[in-house]
């Protein structure tokens, strides 16, 4: 039997007896301690106080979060089936915390309306709280039935009325059952006052719910967190570093970074004081050496050739909780923590923002403190990711203003970006590309350098050509394999077939060529006038952004060039900045 932990979590208005029934739950599975319902029984009687299922949760509360570190909204009970975990959110804005910072995941959720009262303001709100979290299992409840007489026409008017509601926001609940958790009623037994009632209790609804896949089923994801260089005696591992945060992987599997892009096979799983394993899996840090030698970042992911692989997008469609002090703002940078990645963000849309209670659409620029808002990301570089509801952790994340975490927020839906189509045929190319018997590290190590395309850009009248020549002939002597690629070659070749005014073909095939010349292992030298932050972007596409440096002169914009060169200077001083750079970033071994 798959005793699997399954978590819940109960919503709904105040009062509307969220305490009661997870009472009751807990009374009628006899996952209560030997002697705790009698003992409060007991103590309402001396105290003259009625007694209420509602009270064993805060006895509980206090017995459970002493010594254990859980939370104290938390009640565990069994059923037949399997284990429960349930969450008593009374704070939405906790629980929305929680949920996003991945403290707390439901798997599934019980909303529950009180029958005398009607649907109230927080029924709709959690509601809505529960589709914006993916939530999609959910079974609502109609409590308090004892007070309406167990009237089958208040049940039906409720779960009309909230149908209609719930299908606004996409949820189809698994049921709708009347229940009273004062009574006992329809919880873990169905009741002969509500035999007009053919669906499931309380209890079997929960049964049915299905088990998420365990994180091990999943696509392999491993934000990369570090790259390990180790030098000493003659040890040239590289070891790459992270936490597996879905699937598996063993060694001999073919593995791709994105967004980069690049291949690889496992060649070792290395464990800090541990025997070597052949075989790894979600919820583990862990280190790589691979076979192919490749160059891969912080913030990339790694996944397994095969798997299902994350979306690359610099488009995001989410759902974002603000808790900043001040409100999120269309147009200004914040920064997005996904995974081990960190870019520059803009706000561009707001679809949605939530006054949950109601649905109404109020057309706002910014997001407030305690608001929840669908809308449209902008990254400044593609990020890759999953859908939240796919795999989680690489479906959330954070959102940081000036250092502070200020916000959270779940990817609901890929979108295309204007260089996804590029970025699928390069993926191909990548995938199907052809290698000789020399690997990428035996060419860096023998020529000793780190092949890079050095774009020197700029407006049309500043000298580039003088730079891009001079850089070549200095690194040629100092025994580098170098090749000025000049612009006017590839139009008079390559490109003799287009018309002059199809820029964005031109850039392509530029990138194309610089491609194959960074695949013979060659630092290249390029020179493109006015080159637009769209067209960088487009080559950062076709070459690994990483393997592109860009050099601007006579023009700042900022964030965009690796170095700005002053057209004033003598050129060989220019030249001479960029060879630091080049050695600053590890681009030049010395021979
Ligand atoms: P908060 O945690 O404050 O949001 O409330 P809650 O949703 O947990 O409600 P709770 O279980 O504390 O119940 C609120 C009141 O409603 C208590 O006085 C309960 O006794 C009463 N109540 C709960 N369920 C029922 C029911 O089925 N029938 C009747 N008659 N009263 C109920
Ligand atoms: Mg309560």
């Amino acid at each position: 039997m798959n005793k699997k932990k399954m978590n819940i979590v109960i919503v709904g208005h105040v009062d509307h007896g969220k305490s009661t029934i997870i009472g009751r739950l807990l009374a009628d599975t006899n996952s209560l301690p030997e002697g705790k319902l009698d003992q409060i029984k007991e103590y309402c009687k001396n105290n003259s106080k009625p007694f209420e299922y509602a009270f064993l949760l805060d006895a509980l509360k206090d017995e459970q979060s002493q010594g254990i570190t859980i939370d104290s909204a938390r009640c565990f009970f069994k059923s037949k089936k399997r284990d429960y975990i349930i969450i008593d959110a009374p704070g939405h804005i906790e629980f929305l915390k929680n949920m996003i910072s991945g403290a707390a995941r439901a798997e599934a959720a019980l909303l529950v309306i009180d029958a005398n009262e009607g649907i109230q303001e927080n029924s709709r709100r959690h509601g809505y709280m529960l589709s914006m979290l993916g939530i999609r299992q959910i079974a609502v409840l109609v409590n308090k039935m004892d007070l309406v007489n167990y009237d089958e026409k208040v049940f039906n008017k409720i779960k009309e009325e909230y149908s209609e509601f719930l299908k606004q926001i996409k949820i189809k609940p698994k049921e709708f059952i009347p229940v009273s958790g004062m009574k006992g009623d329809n919880i873990a037994n169905n009741s002969e006052k509500l035999e007009w009632f053919k669906g499931s209790n309380v209890l079997s609804v929960l049964d049915s719910f299905e088990k998420e896949k365990s994180l091990d089923e999943k696509p392999f994801r491993m934000p990369v967190q570090d790259v390990y260089k180790f030098t000493a005696n003659g040890d040239s591992r590289r070891i790459i570093a992270g936490r597996i945060e879905s699937g598996s992987v063993k060694v001999g599997d073919k593995v791709v970074f994105l967004p980069s892009n690049k291949r690889s096979e496992i060649k070792t799983i290395e464990e800090f004081n541990s025997s070597k394993k052949k075989e790894i899996s979600a919820g583990n840090s862990t280190g790589f050496t691979l076979t192919e030698q490749i160059y891969t970042n912080r913030g990339e992911v790694m996944c397994k050739e095969g798997d299902k692989l994350p979306f690359v997008s610099s488009i995001i469609k989410a759902n974002i909780f603000w808790m900043g002090k001040q409100s999120m703002q269309k147009n200004k940078e914040y920064k997005l923590k996904l995974g081990t990645a960190k870019i520059p963000i803009k706000l561009k849309e707001i679809t949605n923002v939530l006054d949950a209670s109601n649905l109404s659409d109020s057309k706002k620029d910014s997001i407030e403190r305690h608001e929840v808002a669908e809308c449209i990301l902008e990254c400044q570089n593609p990020v890759a990711f999953d859908l939240v509801n796919e795999i989680t952790h690489t479906g959330r994340f954070v959102i940081v203003d000036d250092y502070d975490i200020s916000g959270g927020g779940i990817i609901t839906e890929f979108i295309e970006d204007k260089y996804s189509n590029l970025r699928s045929q390069v993926f191909l190319r990548e995938e199907k590309w052809y290698h000789g018997m020399i690997g990428f590290k035996e060419r860096v190590e023998n020529y000793g350098q780190i092949p890079k395309l050095i774009l020197l850009t700029g407006p049309k009248n500043i000298d580039k050509k003088s730079i891009a020549k001079l850089l070549e002939k200095r690194l040629f002597e100092s025994g580098r394999k170098v090749y000025y690629l000049g612009i006017g070659n590839i139009l008079r070749g390559l490109d003799s077939d287009i018309e002059k005014e199809k820029r964005e073909e031109h850039v392509r095939r530029l990138g194309e060529v610089s491609h194959i010349l960074l695949d013979a292992g060659l630092i290249t030298i390029a020179t493109a006038s006015d080159l637009t932050v769209d067209e960088l972007k487009l080559l950062q596409e076709i070459i690994d952004r990483n393997n592109v440096f860009i050099i601007g002169i006579g023009r700042l914009e900022n964030g965009v060039y690796n170095l700005d060169l002053n057209p004033e200077e003598d050129i060989n001083k220019s030249v001479t900045k960029i060879i630091d750079l080049l050695k600053f970033k590890g681009v030049l071994f010395s021979l």
